[in-house]
């Protein structure tokens, strides 16, 4: 039985949760009908208005987590997520890397998960999903964002959304467990909107570009640039398309 609080609105469902993390158990999710607060990924605000979207985060405390596989629970979001929505929608969701779902080219949903560490050993991770749901229209700000609406001409249910999300999340993360990241971006890859793509990374200072040819066993994006291979890890990275979004 998982436990989840619904809240009509909260600064995030993140932070909150991060605030519980050490008392409460594993899967404890937040549901919230809207952020005042939400939170993206490299410092960025998720713009989480009141009933546009399923803004929701779930707590991952498990002994089998280690700072080797916890980088595949954005994969296991991702997976859960495209599953929801495609079961309801029948629409082809893409899966940006690392932590976007795209649906005809624009951005459909963000994933936030951050950790806590204990020395080496991974504590607690809060996995945030922001999916843009009934949105009829976005800020200038944010040209490449969609939601299912404006893609479906429907409305949709965002509690239900996230529950759905949740219970297909727990299949993903047995499956890291058990079978290992390998085979979560054996998933990913067939759907990814990235890879093939010539894109542009941004980390640490410093910029890339080239080709995104495959994913990596631990989840990590092999870019082919002139100067030959280069991995980058989902952590601090940005990566665009070189002539838009994606
Ligand atoms: C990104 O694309 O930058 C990640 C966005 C993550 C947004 C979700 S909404 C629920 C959870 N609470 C937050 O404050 N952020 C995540």
């Amino acid at each position: 039985m998982r436990r989840i609080i619904f809240l009509d609105s909260v600064d995030s469902t993140n932070l909150k949760l991060k605030q519980l993390a050490d008392a409460a158990p594993n899967g404890t999710a937040v549901i919230a009908n809207c952020q005042t607060a939400g939170r993206g990924r490299l410092g960025r605000n998720w713009l989480s208005r009141s009933g546009d979207g399923a803004w929701f985060s779930v707590l991952v405390k498990d002994a089998r987590l280690t700072s080797l596989n916890a980088e595949g629970l954005v994969f296991c979001c991702a997976l859960a997520a495209v599953d929801a929505l495609k079961e309801l929608s029948g629409k082809e969701i893409l899966v940006k890397w690392p932590n976007d779902l795209v649906l005809n080219g624009k951005k459909l949903c963000g994933i936030l998960c951050e950790s806590g560490f204990d020395g080496d050993k991974l504590k607690w991770s809060v996995c945030g999903i922001g999916i843009n749901l009934n949105a009829e229209s976005f800020p200038p700000y944010l040209p490449y964002a969609t939601s299912m609406r404006l893609e479906t001409g429907l409305v949709y249910d965002s509690r239900q959304v996230a529950l759905d999300t949740l219970a297909r999340f727990d299949t993903y993360t047995e499956m890291l467990y058990n079978d290992g990241l390998e085979k979560l971006t054996g998933l990913i890859a067939p759907i990814s909107a990235t890879l093939g793509r010539e894109v542009r990374a941004i980390y640490a200072g410093t910029e890339l570009q080239g080709t995104a040819e495959r994913l990596l066993p631990d989840g990590s994006l092999l870019i082919r640039t002139t100067d030959g291979p280069v991995s980058v890890r989902s952590g601090e990275v940005s990566v665009r398309g070189l002539y838009g979004y994606i």
